[in-house]
């Protein structure tokens, strides 16, 4: 599956309303994550109050499972309601480590009315993976999991 392609079905299982919440951010996650070799690790991480806690993802297990707003790069994110682009994680003083290889890491956040109700967190084995056009073509999927975000997060509080 190329990238158009993997952001079509991305796309398409996001509006399938036939597909719950869970199942669909996991296939979009898993198409992106299959869709980019670079990409290493690809999940989202749901807002519940004032903490962070992982949803659906794709790649090796972290202990991050829940991150406060403030902390780390996601953490920051929320806190500052800006996504973030990490072209260098180890010169980032704020980064919490899910894998020892990680190079660079962007963070997209989710909004449902204006609200951020999540993001989605992608990392990379290699420096500078991420460009602002990763960013511009993951932000149509990022809007449409925005209800569905809000409502895993809303059974969660
Ligand atoms: N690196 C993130 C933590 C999440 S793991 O990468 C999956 C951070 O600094 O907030």
């Amino acid at each position: 599956m190329d990238r158009d392609q993997a952001l079509n079905e991305a796309q398409t299982v996001l509006t399938d309303e036939s597909v719950d919440d869970a199942a669909a951010l996991h296939r979009a996650v898993e198409v992106l994550s299959d869709a980019h070799p670079a990409w290493s690790w690809v999940g989202v991480y749901l807002l519940v109050g004032d903490k962070l806690i992982l949803g659906p993802f794709v790649g090796p297990d972290t202990e991050h499972t829940e991150i406060p707003v403030g902390t780390g790069v996601c953490g920051q994110a929320v806190e500052s309601g800006r996504n973030m682009v990490i072209g260098n994680v180890k010169q980032y003083g704020e980064y919490l480590a899910c894998s020892p290889s990680t190079q660079s890491e962007m963070v997209l956040l989710i909004k449902d009315d204006g609200d951020i109700v999540g993001e989605l967190d992608i990392d990379s084995d290699d420096l500078d993976a991420f460009a602002p056009e990763d960013l511009d073509a993951l932000r149509p999927l990022a809007a449409l999991a925005g209800p569905r975000c809000r409502r895993l997060a809303a059974a969660l509080s």
